[in-house]
């Protein structure tokens, strides 16, 4: 689905270069759940942006589908960290925004929407405003405005990353309700260990800036991914190795 092949991307800045990713190769199968784990300004946010074609790399090249990025990506879903919700419309019509803005007819939407709202929880919300929500309900809305025209690609930076621990966790199994069938590949940056094995079919981790790719983890359990997974031991010990390996970058000491 994604392949990112030999990836450099550097900004120009009045105190020199910085040199953001350090040739990033990585192949996302469709279908694939994968998470981004690194520490903070490795890149990965920057690595996200090229992919969905906001940003540009400085070398290399990435292809979805089989075609090459070169301008912003249209069949796709993005979540940032912040929901950026538009205060005048009430939560029904900013998750139609998405709509509105590619040209689709509303009516058309309006009852996915409406079930999307109800899946993750906001069922008699759809008439309020994003200032009448908590933060995590404007997260919810984000994703429901991130899926409604089905895209077969979600692009997740940092979602989750403003939100109390049970709202998260709620996040988590909304996700992975949203994305279940796995018609859906998902690209997910996260700086949780624990909610990149939740959620994942792969684990990368990066290292610090430049940021490369340093470690690339097949997740998978026998068990159903419940909450209680997160204490079994071959949960933890994804947990051991990927905490080893910022170790051993000296991303962690002690
Ligand atoms: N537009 C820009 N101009 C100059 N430098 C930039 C720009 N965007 C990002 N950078 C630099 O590139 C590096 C990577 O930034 P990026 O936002 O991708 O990190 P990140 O891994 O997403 O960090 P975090 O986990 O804190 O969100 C940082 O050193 C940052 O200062
Ligand atoms: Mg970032």
């Amino acid at each position: 689905m994604i392949e990112i092949s030999n990836v450099n991307k550097s900004f120009p800045t009045k105190d020199g270069t910085v040199v953001a990713l350090d040739n990033v190769e990585l192949d996302i199968g469709k279908g694939d759940f994968v998470s981004i784990v690194g520490p903070s300004g490795c890149g990965k946010s920057t690595l996200m942006m090229c992919v969905a074609g906001l940003a540009q790399p400085s070398a290399g090249r990435i292809t979805i589908e089989n075609q090459q990025v070169t301008g912003p990506v249209t069949d796709v879903g993005i979540v940032f960290q912040d929901a950026l919700l538009l205060d005048w419309r009430n939560v029904l019509d900013n998750v139609l925004f998405q709509i509105e803005m590619r040209g689709l007819p509303k009516a058309d939407y309006r009852d996915r929407a409406l079930a999307l709202l109800k899946r993750v929880g906001l069922a008699s919300f759809e008439n309020k405003y994003p200032w009448e929500l908590s933060g995590g309900m404007r997260q919810r809305v984000a994703l429901c405005r991130a899926l409604v025209h089905d895209p077969p690609l979600l692009l997740m930076d940092e979602p989750f990353g403003a939100l109390d621990t049970l709202t998260r966790d709620q996040m988590n199994i909304d996700l992975l309700n949203l994305c279940e069938g796995g018609n859906k590949t998902v690209l997910f940056i996260t700086h949780s260990i624990s909610e990149a094995i939740f959620l994942s079919d792969r684990v990368i981790v990066m290292s610090q800036r430049p940021g490369r790719v340093v470690e690339d983890i097949r997740i998978s359990f026998d068990e159903e991914r419940k909450l209680d997974i997160r204490s079994i031991p071959r949960f933890v010990e994804y947990e051991k190795r990927i905490y080893h390996t910022f170790r051993k970058l000296g991303v962690l000491s002690g």
